[in-house]
Protein backbone atom coordinates (compact mmCIF):
# COMPACT_ATOMS: atom_id res chain seq x y z
CA UNK A 1 0.00 0.00 0.00
CA UNK A 2 1.03 3.97 -0.17
CA UNK A 3 3.46 4.59 2.48
CA UNK A 4 2.29 8.00 2.16
CA UNK A 5 -1.16 6.93 2.51
CA UNK A 6 -0.47 4.67 5.36
CA UNK A 7 1.09 7.24 7.55
CA UNK A 8 -1.89 9.63 6.97
CA UNK A 9 -4.60 7.65 7.27
CA UNK A 10 -2.73 6.40 10.48
CA UNK A 11 -1.91 10.39 11.91
CA UNK A 12 -6.21 10.85 11.10
CA UNK A 13 -7.25 8.21 12.94
CA UNK A 14 -5.02 9.38 15.97
CA UNK A 15 -6.18 12.81 15.79
CA UNK A 16 -8.72 14.01 18.70
CA UNK A 17 -8.63 17.65 17.13
CA UNK A 18 -8.63 19.33 13.61
CA UNK A 19 -5.14 21.07 15.34
CA UNK A 20 -3.43 17.53 15.21
CA UNK A 21 -4.51 16.95 11.55
CA UNK A 22 -3.94 20.81 10.38
CA UNK A 23 -0.87 21.86 12.96
CA UNK A 24 -0.52 25.31 14.10
CA UNK A 25 -1.36 27.20 11.18
CA UNK A 26 0.95 30.14 11.44
CA UNK A 27 2.11 31.35 8.42
CA UNK A 28 5.77 32.79 7.98
CA UNK A 29 4.59 35.45 5.21
CA UNK A 30 1.95 36.48 7.41
CA UNK A 31 -1.06 34.86 4.99
CA UNK A 32 -4.33 34.07 7.02
CA UNK A 33 -5.06 30.69 8.71
CA UNK A 34 -8.03 30.29 6.86
CA UNK A 35 -5.13 30.62 4.32
CA UNK A 36 -3.24 28.36 5.42
CA UNK A 37 -5.80 26.31 6.20
CA UNK A 38 -6.55 25.61 2.46
CA UNK A 39 -2.77 24.86 1.47
CA UNK A 40 -2.82 22.37 4.21
CA UNK A 41 -5.80 20.93 3.37
CA UNK A 42 -5.33 20.52 -0.69
CA UNK A 43 -1.70 19.32 -0.01
CA UNK A 44 -3.42 16.19 2.84
CA UNK A 45 -6.02 15.96 0.16
CA UNK A 46 -3.78 15.05 -2.65
CA UNK A 47 -2.44 12.38 -0.81
CA UNK A 48 -5.38 10.48 -0.01
CA UNK A 49 -8.23 11.61 -2.39
CA UNK A 50 -9.93 8.91 -3.63
CA UNK A 51 -9.41 9.66 -7.26
CA UNK A 52 -5.99 8.74 -7.03
CA UNK A 53 -6.35 5.34 -5.88
CA UNK A 54 -9.87 4.68 -7.72
CA UNK A 55 -8.02 2.19 -10.26
CA UNK A 56 -5.76 0.72 -7.64
CA UNK A 57 -6.11 -2.88 -7.59
CA UNK A 58 -6.14 -3.11 -3.86
CA UNK A 59 -9.40 -3.18 -2.30
CA UNK A 60 -7.90 -2.20 1.41
CA UNK A 61 -6.50 0.72 -0.73
CA UNK A 62 -9.45 2.16 -2.24
CA UNK A 63 -11.07 1.79 1.21
CA UNK A 64 -8.59 2.99 3.22
CA UNK A 65 -8.06 6.16 0.79
CA UNK A 66 -12.12 6.92 0.79
CA UNK A 67 -12.01 6.72 5.03
CA UNK A 68 -8.92 8.67 4.84
CA UNK A 69 -10.75 11.31 3.11
CA UNK A 70 -14.21 10.95 4.82
CA UNK A 71 -11.86 12.04 8.30
CA UNK A 72 -9.84 15.16 6.60
CA UNK A 73 -12.74 16.60 5.00
CA UNK A 74 -14.54 16.45 9.00
CA UNK A 75 -11.72 17.48 10.24
CA UNK A 76 -11.72 20.29 7.82
CA UNK A 77 -15.59 21.37 8.49
CA UNK A 78 -14.13 21.24 12.49
CA UNK A 79 -11.71 23.59 11.43
CA UNK A 80 -13.17 26.46 9.83
CA UNK A 81 -15.78 26.67 12.54
CA UNK A 82 -13.02 26.61 15.09
CA UNK A 83 -11.55 29.10 13.12
CA UNK A 84 -14.66 31.14 12.44
CA UNK A 85 -14.99 31.16 16.27
CA UNK A 86 -11.54 31.98 17.02
CA UNK A 87 -10.88 28.94 19.15
CA UNK A 88 -7.96 27.78 17.37
CA UNK A 89 -5.82 25.79 19.44
CA UNK A 90 -8.16 25.40 22.36
CA UNK A 91 -8.71 21.86 22.36
CA UNK A 92 -11.54 21.88 24.84
CA UNK A 93 -13.48 24.73 23.09
CA UNK A 94 -16.13 22.45 21.01
CA UNK A 95 -16.68 22.98 16.94
CA UNK A 96 -20.51 24.66 16.85
CA UNK A 97 -20.93 28.06 15.70
CA UNK A 98 -20.27 30.49 17.87
CA UNK A 99 -23.27 32.03 19.19
CA UNK A 100 -25.68 29.35 18.66
CA UNK A 101 -26.95 28.21 22.25
CA UNK A 102 -25.66 25.47 23.51
CA UNK A 103 -26.70 22.76 26.05
CA UNK A 104 -25.04 19.95 27.56
CA UNK A 105 -26.65 16.41 27.40
CA UNK A 106 -24.98 13.06 29.44
CA UNK A 107 -26.04 9.65 28.28
CA UNK A 108 -24.10 6.79 30.98
CA UNK A 109 -21.16 6.49 28.45
CA UNK A 110 -20.55 10.43 27.21
CA UNK A 111 -20.88 13.83 27.48
CA UNK A 112 -22.20 16.07 24.38
CA UNK A 113 -22.35 19.67 23.86
CA UNK A 114 -25.36 20.08 21.25
CA UNK A 115 -27.21 23.17 19.55
CA UNK A 116 -30.24 23.78 21.63
CA UNK A 117 -31.94 24.82 18.17
CA UNK A 118 -32.83 21.55 16.37
CA UNK A 119 -31.71 22.07 12.73
CA UNK A 120 -34.53 19.94 11.27
CA UNK A 121 -37.96 19.04 12.66
CA UNK A 122 -38.17 15.56 11.75
CA UNK A 123 -41.40 13.00 11.94
CA UNK A 124 -39.97 11.37 14.82
CA UNK A 125 -39.19 14.43 16.64
CA UNK A 126 -36.36 17.08 16.63
CA UNK A 127 -32.43 16.53 15.18
CA UNK A 128 -29.61 18.31 17.20
CA UNK A 129 -26.43 18.93 15.71
CA UNK A 130 -23.15 18.65 18.64
CA UNK A 131 -19.88 17.63 19.76
CA UNK A 132 -19.01 14.79 21.91
CA UNK A 133 -16.43 16.26 24.32
CA UNK A 134 -14.45 13.59 25.07
CA UNK A 135 -14.70 12.11 21.48
CA UNK A 136 -11.99 11.41 19.10
CA UNK A 137 -11.67 11.93 15.29
CA UNK A 138 -14.95 11.92 13.28
CA UNK A 139 -16.48 10.61 15.94
CA UNK A 140 -16.89 13.43 17.82
CA UNK A 141 -19.61 15.41 15.76
CA UNK A 142 -22.86 13.73 16.19
CA UNK A 143 -26.42 14.19 15.43
CA UNK A 144 -29.01 13.64 18.29
CA UNK A 145 -32.29 12.47 17.47
CA UNK A 146 -34.82 12.75 20.12
CA UNK A 147 -38.70 11.25 20.11
CA UNK A 148 -41.00 14.05 19.64
CA UNK A 149 -43.56 12.05 22.02
CA UNK A 150 -43.03 9.08 24.40
CA UNK A 151 -45.59 7.16 21.53
CA UNK A 152 -42.29 7.97 18.82
CA UNK A 153 -40.05 6.21 21.48
CA UNK A 154 -40.69 2.69 19.67
CA UNK A 155 -39.66 3.95 16.59
CA UNK A 156 -36.01 5.89 18.28
CA UNK A 157 -35.78 2.32 19.40
CA UNK A 158 -36.63 0.25 16.23
CA UNK A 159 -33.93 2.15 14.59
CA UNK A 160 -31.01 1.04 17.00
CA UNK A 161 -32.75 -2.48 17.09
CA UNK A 162 -32.52 -2.38 13.09
CA UNK A 163 -28.51 -0.77 12.56
CA UNK A 164 -27.54 -3.08 15.45
CA UNK A 165 -28.82 -6.01 13.92
CA UNK A 166 -27.18 -4.60 10.03
CA UNK A 167 -23.89 -4.07 12.09
CA UNK A 168 -24.01 -7.07 13.58
CA UNK A 169 -21.54 -8.56 10.84
CA UNK A 170 -18.64 -6.64 9.51
CA UNK A 171 -19.81 -5.89 5.81
CA UNK A 172 -18.71 -3.62 2.94
CA UNK A 173 -22.22 -2.21 3.21
CA UNK A 174 -20.79 -0.96 6.64
CA UNK A 175 -19.82 2.36 5.08
CA UNK A 176 -23.14 2.99 4.05
CA UNK A 177 -25.08 3.05 7.09
CA UNK A 178 -25.25 5.38 10.36
CA UNK A 179 -23.26 4.81 12.57
CA UNK A 180 -25.12 4.62 16.39
CA UNK A 181 -22.86 5.59 18.90
CA UNK A 182 -25.04 6.37 22.06
CA UNK A 183 -28.80 6.17 23.20
CA UNK A 184 -29.93 8.24 25.88
CA UNK A 185 -33.14 9.35 27.89
CA UNK A 186 -34.31 13.24 27.77
CA UNK A 187 -37.28 12.44 30.57
CA UNK A 188 -40.09 9.73 29.11
CA UNK A 189 -38.40 10.44 25.66
CA UNK A 190 -35.85 7.94 23.87
CA UNK A 191 -33.08 9.05 21.64
CA UNK A 192 -29.86 8.31 19.78
CA UNK A 193 -26.61 9.74 18.95
CA UNK A 194 -25.44 9.39 15.28
CA UNK A 195 -22.13 10.08 14.24
CA UNK A 196 -22.40 13.11 11.54
CA UNK A 197 -22.84 12.61 8.06
CA UNK A 198 -20.91 14.81 5.84
CA UNK A 199 -22.88 14.40 2.85
CA UNK A 200 -26.17 16.39 1.01
CA UNK A 201 -29.58 14.26 1.69
CA UNK A 202 -31.38 13.77 -1.52
CA UNK A 203 -33.93 16.70 -1.14
CA UNK A 204 -31.08 18.95 -0.70
CA UNK A 205 -29.26 17.68 -3.50
CA UNK A 206 -32.01 18.39 -5.64
CA UNK A 207 -32.68 21.59 -4.23
CA UNK A 208 -29.06 22.34 -5.02
CA UNK A 209 -29.57 21.09 -9.18
CA UNK A 210 -32.64 22.31 -10.31
CA UNK A 211 -31.73 20.31 -13.30
CA UNK A 212 -31.50 16.91 -11.60
CA UNK A 213 -28.86 15.30 -11.21
CA UNK A 214 -26.94 14.23 -14.11
CA UNK A 215 -27.73 10.84 -15.45
CA UNK A 216 -24.42 9.58 -15.12
CA UNK A 217 -24.13 10.63 -11.35
CA UNK A 218 -27.93 8.74 -10.58
CA UNK A 219 -26.46 5.97 -12.10
CA UNK A 220 -23.48 5.23 -8.92
CA UNK A 221 -26.00 6.77 -6.54
CA UNK A 222 -28.74 3.89 -7.68
CA UNK A 223 -25.94 1.37 -7.91
CA UNK A 224 -24.86 2.52 -4.17
CA UNK A 225 -28.55 2.67 -2.90
CA UNK A 226 -29.40 -1.08 -4.39
CA UNK A 227 -26.20 -2.38 -2.63
CA UNK A 228 -27.48 -1.03 1.02
CA UNK A 229 -30.75 -2.34 0.17
CA UNK A 230 -29.27 -5.68 -1.42
CA UNK A 231 -27.62 -6.67 1.89
CA UNK A 232 -30.68 -5.25 4.41
CA UNK A 233 -32.72 -7.45 2.34
CA UNK A 234 -30.42 -9.94 3.04
CA UNK A 235 -30.39 -9.82 6.46
CA UNK A 236 -34.29 -9.73 6.49
CA UNK A 237 -34.38 -5.96 7.11
CA UNK A 238 -36.86 -3.98 5.03
CA UNK A 239 -35.93 -0.50 5.06
CA UNK A 240 -39.93 0.80 4.60
CA UNK A 241 -39.43 4.37 4.08
CA UNK A 242 -36.87 4.75 1.49
CA UNK A 243 -37.13 8.55 0.08
CA UNK A 244 -34.88 11.63 -1.20
CA UNK A 245 -34.30 12.48 2.60
CA UNK A 246 -33.01 9.10 3.56
CA UNK A 247 -30.73 9.38 0.57
CA UNK A 248 -27.47 11.00 1.72
CA UNK A 249 -25.03 11.67 -0.93
CA UNK A 250 -21.13 12.68 -0.55
CA UNK A 251 -19.99 13.94 -4.18
CA UNK A 252 -16.20 13.79 -3.90
CA UNK A 253 -16.10 10.38 -3.26
CA UNK A 254 -19.18 8.61 -4.34
CA UNK A 255 -20.27 7.56 -1.15
CA UNK A 256 -24.14 6.98 -0.51
CA UNK A 257 -25.88 6.47 2.94
CA UNK A 258 -28.95 5.30 3.46
CA UNK A 259 -30.47 6.76 6.43
CA UNK A 260 -33.64 6.88 8.98
CA UNK A 261 -34.10 3.05 9.69
CA UNK A 262 -36.82 4.01 12.21
CA UNK A 263 -39.64 2.32 10.00
CA UNK A 264 -37.86 -0.79 8.93
CA UNK A 265 -39.44 -4.00 9.61
CA UNK A 266 -37.59 -7.49 10.50
CA UNK A 267 -38.23 -10.42 8.77
CA UNK A 268 -42.03 -9.76 8.36
CA UNK A 269 -43.02 -12.71 6.93
CA UNK A 270 -41.85 -14.75 10.40
CA UNK A 271 -42.70 -11.94 12.39
CA UNK A 272 -45.71 -10.52 10.95
CA UNK A 273 -43.98 -7.23 11.46
CA UNK A 274 -46.09 -4.52 9.67
CA UNK A 275 -45.04 -0.78 7.27
CA UNK A 276 -44.76 1.72 9.91
CA UNK A 277 -44.98 4.61 7.88
CA UNK A 278 -47.24 5.33 4.64
CA UNK A 279 -45.32 8.04 2.58
CA UNK A 280 -47.31 9.89 0.39
CA UNK A 281 -45.14 9.69 -2.62
CA UNK A 282 -42.70 7.36 -2.24
CA UNK A 283 -44.85 4.25 -0.45
CA UNK A 284 -45.32 1.05 -2.85
CA UNK A 285 -49.28 0.98 -3.33
CA UNK A 286 -49.00 -2.22 -0.51
CA UNK A 287 -48.30 0.66 2.03
CA UNK A 288 -51.66 2.08 2.16
CA UNK A 289 -53.61 -1.32 1.12
CA UNK A 290 -51.89 -3.04 4.65
CA UNK A 291 -49.85 -5.73 2.48
CA UNK A 292 -47.01 -7.32 4.28
CA UNK A 293 -43.98 -5.59 3.67
CA UNK A 294 -41.85 -7.15 0.89
CA UNK A 295 -38.13 -6.23 -0.23
CA UNK A 296 -39.94 -4.86 -3.67
CA UNK A 297 -41.43 -2.59 -1.68
CA UNK A 298 -37.87 -0.77 -1.08
CA UNK A 299 -37.26 -1.27 -4.76
CA UNK A 300 -40.53 0.94 -5.58
CA UNK A 301 -38.94 3.58 -3.47
CA UNK A 302 -35.57 3.52 -4.07
CA UNK A 303 -37.08 3.66 -7.89
CA UNK A 304 -39.30 7.05 -6.78
CA UNK A 305 -36.28 8.31 -5.14
CA UNK A 306 -34.31 8.13 -8.22
CA UNK A 307 -37.12 9.63 -10.53
CA UNK A 308 -36.84 12.87 -8.26
CA UNK A 309 -33.52 12.81 -7.67
CA UNK A 310 -32.57 12.59 -11.54
CA UNK A 311 -35.25 15.78 -11.77
CA UNK A 312 -38.20 14.22 -12.92
CA UNK A 313 -42.39 13.68 -11.36
CA UNK A 314 -42.49 10.91 -8.78
CA UNK A 315 -46.03 11.30 -8.96
CA UNK A 316 -46.46 10.10 -12.67
CA UNK A 317 -43.06 8.99 -13.27
CA UNK A 318 -41.88 11.61 -15.42
CA UNK A 319 -38.38 11.84 -16.25
CA UNK A 320 -36.39 14.75 -18.48
CA UNK A 321 -35.85 13.56 -21.75
CA UNK A 322 -32.17 13.84 -21.42
CA UNK A 323 -32.62 10.68 -19.00
CA UNK A 324 -30.95 7.31 -21.29
CA UNK A 325 -33.97 5.00 -22.14
CA UNK A 326 -31.97 2.12 -20.59
CA UNK A 327 -32.30 3.64 -17.38
CA UNK A 328 -35.84 5.10 -17.41
CA UNK A 329 -36.68 1.60 -18.03
CA UNK A 330 -35.09 0.27 -14.85
CA UNK A 331 -36.50 2.70 -13.17
CA UNK A 332 -40.58 2.01 -14.48
CA UNK A 333 -39.97 -1.85 -13.52
CA UNK A 334 -38.75 -0.74 -10.34
CA UNK A 335 -41.54 1.17 -9.86
CA UNK A 336 -44.81 -1.45 -11.29
CA UNK A 337 -47.82 -0.95 -8.87
CA UNK A 338 -48.44 -4.55 -8.82
CA UNK A 339 -45.20 -6.19 -6.13
CA UNK A 340 -45.66 -9.38 -7.91
CA UNK A 341 -44.95 -7.86 -11.60
CA UNK A 342 -42.23 -5.64 -9.97
CA UNK A 343 -38.41 -5.92 -9.90
CA UNK A 344 -37.82 -7.84 -7.08
CA UNK A 345 -34.02 -8.41 -6.07
CA UNK A 346 -31.84 -5.82 -5.37
CA UNK A 347 -28.76 -7.40 -6.40
CA UNK A 348 -30.63 -8.56 -9.82
CA UNK A 349 -31.29 -4.50 -10.67
CA UNK A 350 -27.38 -3.75 -8.87
CA UNK A 351 -26.04 -5.60 -11.88
CA UNK A 352 -28.77 -4.39 -14.55
CA UNK A 353 -27.55 -0.87 -13.38
CA UNK A 354 -23.72 -1.81 -13.85
CA UNK A 355 -24.45 -3.21 -17.08
CA UNK A 356 -26.26 -0.18 -17.93
CA UNK A 357 -23.76 2.02 -17.30
CA UNK A 358 -21.01 0.68 -18.89
CA UNK A 359 -22.88 0.37 -22.00
CA UNK A 360 -23.79 4.09 -21.83
CA UNK A 361 -20.77 5.90 -20.14
CA UNK A 362 -18.14 2.97 -20.84
CA UNK A 363 -15.72 1.29 -18.60
CA UNK A 364 -15.87 2.32 -14.83
CA UNK A 365 -13.96 5.73 -14.50
CA UNK A 366 -14.45 7.90 -11.75
CA UNK A 367 -15.73 11.18 -13.08
CA UNK A 368 -16.08 14.00 -10.78
CA UNK A 369 -19.37 15.00 -9.27
CA UNK A 370 -19.47 18.38 -8.73
CA UNK A 371 -22.40 20.27 -6.33
N1 LIG B 1 -26.25 11.19 10.98
C1 LIG B 1 -26.66 12.27 10.31
N2 LIG B 1 -25.75 13.19 9.90
C2 LIG B 1 -26.14 14.30 9.23
N3 LIG B 1 -27.41 14.59 8.94
C3 LIG B 1 -28.37 13.71 9.32
C4 LIG B 1 -28.05 12.52 10.03
N4 LIG B 1 -29.19 11.86 10.29
C5 LIG B 1 -30.17 12.61 9.77
N5 LIG B 1 -29.70 13.72 9.19
C6 LIG B 1 -30.47 14.79 8.51
O1 LIG B 1 -31.72 14.94 9.16
C7 LIG B 1 -32.81 14.62 8.30
C8 LIG B 1 -33.87 13.86 9.07
O2 LIG B 1 -33.30 12.67 9.59
P1 LIG B 1 -34.17 11.36 9.84
O3 LIG B 1 -34.94 11.03 8.63
O4 LIG B 1 -33.25 10.33 10.37
O5 LIG B 1 -35.15 11.82 11.01
P2 LIG B 1 -36.73 11.88 11.04
O6 LIG B 1 -37.13 12.29 12.40
O7 LIG B 1 -37.33 10.65 10.49
O8 LIG B 1 -36.96 13.03 10.05
P3 LIG B 1 -37.87 13.11 8.75
O9 LIG B 1 -39.26 13.18 9.20
O10 LIG B 1 -37.40 14.40 8.11
O11 LIG B 1 -37.59 11.92 7.92
C9 LIG B 1 -32.18 13.84 7.16
O12 LIG B 1 -32.90 14.00 5.95
C10 LIG B 1 -30.79 14.43 7.08
O13 LIG B 1 -30.80 15.62 6.32
MG1 LIG C 1 -36.96 10.36 8.40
Amino acid sequence: MDPGLVQLYDALVGAMGPEDVFGTLETADGGSRDEALDATFRRLARACHPDRFHGSSDPDERDVAGEAFRRLTSFRGRAEVKLANGTWGQRDAPDLPAGEETMEVKTARKTYRVATRPFVEGDVGPLYRGTCLEGDGPDSRVVLKLAREAEDNDLVRNEARVLGRLKGTPSAQSKHLPVLLDQFKSGDRNGVVLREIDAFDGTTLREKLPAGVPAEHAAWILARLLSVLGFAHSKGVVHGNVEPAHVMVHPPDHNVFVIDWTAAVVEPARTGEGFRTLNELYSPPEVGERKPPVPASDLYSAGKTMVTLLGGDPATGELPASVPGRLARILSFMTLPSPRQRAQDAWEIYREVGLAREELYGPHSFVEFRV
